[in-house]
Formats: structure tokens, sequence, C-alpha cells
């Protein structure tokens, strides 16, 4: 369907979200013109890369997507000023990470980068201006940026006054599968007030998305929609999680347990299966928002249950951790251990809040060596999540961690495997050959449940598996 309202969109914020959604609307939108801008210049300049294989993130489909339409109807551009003069409709997309000093430190959301895209968008935007937020925001964020936008604004004399529509548009794409989820989305949320800025949007989506699918809300329930869709998801996840371990103190399987529960039609299938704890740029930051929002209102019991799910999520990958050095004789020190994934889930290289930062940062210092192979995580990212360089090394002069090109490589003289994201070369590994270069005894511990246990007990380890009874 042509919509004929919207001729050009801006999206701030090139980011995980801004790439891979402007990329699917420029798919089912080609009379629109899409600009992706950020103030982030080497992102940009990844995203404008002939090669797609450099682009700044890593999602299935996105580089057939970026090389059919980059500079068609799409362009990324650092041209924040004319991008946001140009559009009709603005998204924004900008980072919304939990704040790290001041007042709410630790749980409320960081909104100065929303903040500043307001400001811009005062400044040079022209006309009546459609400002969408794609960012997952803290309900009544909606009301500040109108503020922002109505006060702050610069008119030169001979320009007609500005006017602008605030919607909540939240984003519910997961990484690894960002384009299916864009183009199939389960439902498109839209909260706002001014009718006919929702209409435009609805037009847009209706070029792909069925109109059932469309959900019109007021602003607040938009916002606090997103919110509470994320806890409920980490929710689900703690609860399988916090079940694996009474699993593997009972004798009782995961795998089966999840599976009797999955069938009953109220619980689902979904979500359903345990790990090291659920990492991503948004499940922990969205709970703890949520928790601050309680708190501020006075709801502490609310804030308490729901901060409970991040704290379960927290002791996870810290037990996972433990019972491996317990495992290993109760000592790693010295020890060169296989890292199995660095990302925080399969299919993507984000490895924003990952458990494996945390459980391998905790293997370090209790002196293991580590050599960590991970298909789409580079040397640069984990030496930045580690906080250690590359090339440091410990009092007798090994080297702290190391990145391997390949399972086999990584596994070289190591006492035990640790796999750690599903990517999906871990599942058909071939454990006899593996075995043969590494140290006895050797162990796999398996986070994500991929391995055949018995064909890896057959080829000669011992091996731990998450929600599934060792004695
Ligand atoms: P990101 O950090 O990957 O991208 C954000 C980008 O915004 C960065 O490149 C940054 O340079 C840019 N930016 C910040 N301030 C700017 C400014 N003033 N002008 C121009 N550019 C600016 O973040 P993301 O993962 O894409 O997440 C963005 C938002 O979407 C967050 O609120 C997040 O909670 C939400 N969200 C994320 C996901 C996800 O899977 N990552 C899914 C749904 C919703
Ligand atoms: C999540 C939500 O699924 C999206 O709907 C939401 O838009 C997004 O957060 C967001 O707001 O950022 P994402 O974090 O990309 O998406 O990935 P998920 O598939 O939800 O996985 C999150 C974490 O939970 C990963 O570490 C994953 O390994 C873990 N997980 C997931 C499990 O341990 N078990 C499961 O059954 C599912």
């Amino acid at each position: 369907m042509f919509d004929n309202k919207i001729k050009n969109i801006c999206c701030i914020g090139a980011g995980y979200v801004g790439g891979p959604t402007m990329a699917v609307f420029a798919n089912h939108c080609p009379y629109i013109k899409i600009t992706v801008t950020d103030i982030n210049e080497s992102r940009i300049n990844a995203w404008n890369d002939s090669d797609t294989s450099n682009l700044p993130i890593y999602e299935p489909g996105l580089d057939t997507l970026i090389s059919l339409y980059r500079n068609k109807n799409l362009f990324f551009t650092t041209n924040i000023k004319e991008s946001i003069s140009n559009a009709d409709l603005i998204f924004l997309s900008v980072n919304t990470p939990t704040k790290t000093k001041g007042i709410g430190a630790g749980k409320a959301s960081d909104l100065k980068w929303i903040e500043a895209s307001a400001r811009q968008i005062a400044k040079f935007s022209k006309g009546h201006t459609i400002v969408v937020e794609k960012s997952t925001l803290p309900v009544r964020t909606a009301k500040t940026i109108e503020n922002i936008l109505s006060e702050s604004q610069e008119i030169d004399n001979n320009e007609e006054k500005k006017t602008f529509s605030v919607l909540s548009n939240p984003e519910f794409l997961s990484e690894g599968n960002a384009i299916n989820d864009l183009e199939k989305p389960d439902r498109v949320l839209i909260g706002g007030e001014d009718k006919y800025a929702m209409n435009s949007l609805v037009d847009l989506y209706l070029n792909w998305v069925p109109k059932e699918k469309i959900i019109l809300t007021n602003i607040w329930s938009s916002e606090l929609s997103k919110l509470t869709a994320n806890a409920f998801l980490a929710q689900r996840i703690s609860s399988i999680n916090a079940i694996s371990a009474l699993c593997e103190a009972t004798g009782a399987d995961i795998k089966q347990v999840s599976k009797a529960i999955g069938m009953d039609s109220r619980i689902g299938n979904k979500f359903l299966f345990p790990g090291p704890g659920f990492g991503g740029s948004c499940f922990q930051k969205d709970i703890l928002n949520l928790v601050y929002l309680c708190e501020y209102y006075n709801l502490h019991e609310v804030a308490a249950y729901w901060e409970e799910v991040v704290n379960i999520n927290n002791w996870q990958k810290d037990r996972i951790f433990k019972l491996i050095v317990l495992k290993l004789f109760g000592t790693v020190f010295g020890k060169k251990l296989a890292i199995f994934g660095f990302s925080f889930k399969a299919n993507t290289n984000d490895t924003r809040n990952s458990a494996s930062i945390k459980i391998c940062r905790n293997l370090i210092d209790e002196g293991a060596i580590l050599s960590i192979y991970d298909p789409k995580v580079d040397n640069n990212q984990i030496e930045k999540d580690l906080n250690l360089s590359l090339n440091e090394t410990s009092s007798r002069e090994k080297m702290l961690w190391s990145r391997a090109n390949s399972i086999q490589s990584a596994v070289e003289d190591c006492h035990a495997v640790i796999i750690l994201t599903e990517w999906e070369e871990f599942k058909n590994i071939s454990w006899t050959k593996l075995i043969k270069k590494m140290k006895r005894p050797a162990w796999i511990f398996d986070t994500r449940s991929v391995v055949d246990v018995l064909k890896a007990e057959q080829a000669g380890f011992n091996i731990w598996q998450i929600g599934n009874y060792t004695s």
C-alpha cells in the first residue's frame, strides 16, 4: 500500500534498533526517503561500507536488505541537521542505558541522549513533525519530550511556527532474529493522542503489517507495555533458571520439565530454555527502570518483586562460575579453559551484559587462562568487556586470555570446554576428535543444553549440563 502523507523519515540512532528497523521500512516503503543519522561517525562509515561484512552489527538477512536499499531510499549520514530538517516523521532510536551516576544511579534510565535528540529536533525541524519514541523509555517520557520540543525551539523570523506530535511506538525485535521480527511482528504498538499522527504511522506499517496486528493505546500504556513485556520475558528466564538449579539437585531433568509445563497452552513452550543468565542490553536495564518507577510511586513491594528477577539472574551467573571451579578440583589456577561463545545469545555480535563477561572475568580472577572462541565477536570487544588487554599477563607471565579462531584451536591443552552461547556450530561437535587435544580429565560445562551428553561421555568427557542431575 502506498502512503502519500509521509515522504521523508529520519531515524536518530544507527544502532541495533535503528539500522535493522529502517532497513525493513525501506524494503516496504519504496516511495519514502529514509535517513538514518548518528553522532558516531565510525558507525555511520561502517553502515556505508561497500563490503557488507563490515556492517557495524551482525544480524542474519540484514546485509541483503542493506545491499538492496542503501543509497536508493535508505541513507546513512552524520548530517543530523539536514536529516531532521527534511523529515516529516522522526524515529528516536538512541540508547537509554541505566544511569551510572547521580539520582537513580543503578536503576533509572539515562535520558541524556533522548534529551539531546529532542533539542536537536526542536532546533532543526521545519513545519509539523511527528516524533516517534522507538527507544525504550520510562512512562511519561513523552511529556518530557513534548516540553523540550515546545519550549526550546528556535524560530527564524521568516519561518512558520514549528509544531510536533509525539507518539510512542516501542520496538519488540529480538537480536539475532531482528529482520524476521520486523517483517512479521506479533504486534505493532502505537501510543498517542493525536489521531492524525497515529494514522500516519499506522499507514506506514500497513505497507506490510496486517491491520489486526496494529494496536492503538494511550501513550503511557504504550510506554509501560514495553517495560512490562521485557519484565515478563526476563521473569520467565529467571523462573526456568531457578528450576534448573533444583533439577540439578534432585534428579529431575530441566528439558523434561520445560516440555511438560510448556505443553500447557496457558504457559506456552517459548522462552523456557535455561541458560547462564539472560544478557543483552535491555532486560536488566528495563526491569531496573521498572523497579525505579515503582519506588518512585511508593510501590516498594512491587519494586522488590521485580528486582528479584535481576537478583536471581546474577545468582545464576555466579553459581555457574563457582560450580566450574568446584568440579575442577576446587581450583582453576594456571588451568587453560576453552570458552565457546561470548555474545549474549547466538546470531549476534552483541556482547552487552552477556553472561560470558562475568563468568570469564571471575574465572580469570581465580587464575584460569582462557581461550575464547566466538564466531562473531572480535578481540577488541572482548578486551573492552573483560577490561583486560589481550597482552596482559599473569604473575607467571602467561597471557590471561586469547582469542581462538576455531573450536579446534581453542581446546588445545585445555582442562575444560565451557559453552556459554548456543551458536549452531556448537551443536554438532565431534567430541571424540576434540578430547585428543585436551588435558585429562577433560570436562564439558554446557550452560545451553546443546551437547549430546551420551556422545560426550562416550568420547571420554566428564560433563555437567544445566538442569541435569550429576552426582
Ligand atoms: P545502540 O547503542 O546500538 O544505538 C544507539 C545509537 O544512538 C548509537 O549509535 C549512538 O551513537 C546514537 N546516538 C545517541 N545519541 C545521539 C544523538 N543525540 N544524535 C544522534 N545519534 C545518537 O542502541 P540500540 O540497541 O539500538 O537501542 C536503542 C533503543 O532501543 C534503546 O532504548 C533500547 O532499549 C531499545 N531497544 C533495543 C532493542 C535491541 O534489541 N537492541 C530492542 C528493542 C528496543
Ligand atoms: C529482548 C526481547 O526478546 C525483545 O522482545 C525486546 O525487544 C528486546 O529484548 C529489547 O527490548 O531489547 P533480546 O535481548 O535481543 O530481545 O534477546 P532475547 O532472545 O530476548 O534473549 C535475551 C537473553 O535471554 C539472552 O541472553 C538469551 O540467551 C536469554 N534467553 C532467552 C534464555 O536464557 N532462555 C530463553 O528461553 C530465552
